[in-house]
């Protein structure tokens, strides 16, 4: 879960008001899926797209096609059905699937770019 203040911070950077959060913000709520190999990414994604009481609105595929930065893994934003008391509502939720090559990866280019205030140097991103 994003916490308040993380949210706000994003709508800020994204101008995006208050009523537009819900439909604007589509990493409120998120799970990550680390798996062993490549192709129980796509087990994961079936698995995904056959549930009831959530929809697939999104897909970004860099695992097919890798980021700038050599980002890998494989989003899906899903709307997922909540109920309140004032009847039915929907969450966007982003879901990651990597293996955990790509999980390991991910988490040491965070740390680097965090270290050098991304501006990771270009002989340090090479050998990454
Ligand atoms: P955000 O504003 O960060 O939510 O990005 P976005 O709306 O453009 O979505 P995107 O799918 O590109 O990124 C969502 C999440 O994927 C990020 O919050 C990170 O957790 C992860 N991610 C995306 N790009 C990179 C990257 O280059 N390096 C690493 N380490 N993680 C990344
Ligand atoms: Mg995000």
């Amino acid at each position: 879960m994003k916490s308040p203040q993380s949210i706000i911070e994003k709508a800020k950077k994204y101008i995006v008001t208050l009523d537009g959060i819900p439909y604007k913000i589509k990493d409120i709520a998120g799970v990550r899926f680390v798996t062993q190999f490549e192709e129980d990414i796509f087990l994961l994604w079936e698995m995904i797209t056959r549930r009831s009481g959530m929809r697939v609105v999104e897909v970004k595929d860099y695992f097919s096609n890798p980021k700038r930065s050599g980002y890998k893994s494989f989003h899906v934003i899903i709307e997922y059905d909540v109920n309140t008391v004032d009847g039915l509502s929907m969450v966007l939720c982003e879901i990651q699937l990597r293996t955990l090559a790509m999980d390991f990866w991910a988490s040491i280019e965070h740390s680097l770019n965090y270290k050098y205030r991304n501006e990771v140097p270009p002989q340090i991103r090479s050998r990454l």
